[in-house]
């Protein structure tokens, strides 16, 4: 599996360069009136390092290829939007700490490693469904990221030396996760790492503090016998991925290896649902990748497309390029996925499922709100666990839009936070986000589906 991925990627990467793109219809993209600026950060970016080695791009690909035949599990989640402010050293060690938990808990049921992608280190760019919306009262442009432009009114206007300071921001980022993770802050011994906070209320949270003891005790008998070093527990991958919709931005972060195209912002990108069309420019741009690439498949979503996006992502049917991430909604995931895994099944081309129980799932209150229901968003996770089951596909990982914080954005959960309660602490500046406790909670729910497989 190793030597097909690192086959020569020729072929898929014919007639293609880095900005092929520019002769495609390219949707999302900011319009910018400081054009002389723009090419100004651009060329800047392209002399500025990169920020993840070629190397763990390629064994991000192996791992997801493992896991699309069951022998690995995805946890990919993570912000809906990465704000600057958010880069911090609290903040950062919250979400690598979510992560953690939440992966120990599929890994201890799984009986399998985790493969841990964040949204993290660069997830600064949003596509919106409209031009326009409300803040304060007032009609402004909408938000569509820190690093095009900022969340106050008078600060839409976008800005190119946003750009240069997202890649610092992401650079400054991926450095403190990687201090963390080389200098023990991922040590399964590290207290701080069992610690289920906000959990007291959960209604299953003895049987959450159960298995996290059976995990510390599996972990102690190991380490006495001798069959495990504190180096093994502690050693962990992490890798980083964001959404490739700012064009000219991932063009500037894309280096040549040998033979191979990456784009080294990230291990990995994934394509929106508004802009995965056939002929639209971030296929054209993602096609020319050696990077693993998500795709993300809403209920709209035409079987045959999916092929069509499929070969051209991923020519020389090589397991682990392509991750097709469905988010069809709790009501229709049942009947829809079925089509889409039958078309990829019957041109024999390798796909890693995931599924985001997110995005297929979003509805805005009458105050007001955008929400979310963990009941629905359980309920897209069963439906997609089953349709894999009766297809004979695995569903490989999950991925999550979820915070650290005891954020009220989802509405249930067994905290029981209702419509009511989303007013007492809404952070998000675009979607609504699994708190801490419901965070955990889905990856129990979601260890009990794996123990049962
Ligand atoms: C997202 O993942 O934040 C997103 C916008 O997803 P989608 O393209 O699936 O709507
Ligand atoms: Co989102």
């Amino acid at each position: 599996m190793m030597s097909s991925f690192h086959q020569s990627s020729a072929e898929s990467t014919h007639n293609w360069n880095p900005d092929s793109w520019r002769s495609r219809p390219a949707l999302h993209q900011p319009e910018y009136r400081d054009v002389g600026r723009l090419s100004e950060v651009l060329d800047l970016l392209e002399t500025l390092p990169p920020l993840v080695f070629p190397g763990e791009v390629d064994r991000l690909a192996v791992e997801l290829a493992d896991a699309s035949k069951g022998s690995r599990f995805i946890l990919h989640g993570g912000e809906c939007v990465e704000r600057f402010a958010d880069c911090n050293e609290v903040t950062i060690a919250n979400r690598i700490r979510i992560l953690l938990q939440m992966s120990i808990i599929l890994t201890h049921a799984a009986r399998k490693p985790v493969v841990r992608i964040g949204r993290m280190a660069g997830q600064f760019f949003k596509p919106r469904s409209r031009e326009t919306e409300l803040l304060d009262g007032h009609e402004v442009p909408t938000y569509k990221g820190d690093a095009v432009h900022g969340f106050e009114a008078t600060q839409r206007e976008p800005d190119p030396s946003r750009l240069l300071q997202g890649y610092f921001r992401a650079s400054a980022t991926l450095n403190y996760v990687r201090a963390m993770i080389a200098g023990g802050f991922a040590d399964l011994h590290h207290p701080d790492y069992w610690n289920l906070r906000d959990m007291e209320h959960a209604s299953r949270y003895a049987e959450y503090q159960g298995i996290v003891e059976r995990v510390q005790d599996a972990i102690h008998f190991m380490e006495s016998f001798g069959g495990l070093d504190r180096g093994t527990v502690g050693g962990v991958n992490f890798f980083t991925s964001h959404e490739a919709l700012h064009l000219a931005y991932e063009q500037s972060l894309t280096r040549r290896d040998g033979e191979k195209w990456y784009n080294l912002g990230a291990h990995m990108l994934w394509i929106g649902d508004r802009t995965r069309g056939l002929d639209g420019a971030h296929l054209e741009y993602l096609r020319g990748l050696s990077n693993p690439v998500g795709v993300k498949l809403g209920p709209d979503t035409d079987p045959d497309d999916l092929r069509d996006v499929c070969r051209r992502l991923n020519p020389t049917r090589k397991t682990g390029k392509v991750v097709c991430i469905t988010r069809l909604g709790y009501r229709e995931a049942a009947q829809r996925i079925t089509p889409l895994v039958g078309a990829v099944q019957r041109d024999g081309m390798p796909v890693v499922w995931c599924c985001d129980p997110m995005h297929g799932n979003t509805v805005t209150t009458s105050a007001g709100h955008k929400t979310r229901s963990f009941d629905h968003i359980v309920s897209e996770l069963r439906d997609t666990f089953a349709a894999h089951r009766e297809a004979g596909t695995v569903l490989a990982g999950v991925h999550f839009e979820m915070t650290a914080d005891p954020v009220t954005e989802c509405i249930g959960g067994s905290i029981g936070l209702a419509e009511a309660d989303l007013s007492r602490n809404y952070q998000s500046w675009c979607d609504p986000r699994l708190n801490y406790a419901q965070s955990l909670e889905v990856a129990f729910l979601i260890a009990d589906h794996l123990r049962s497989r």
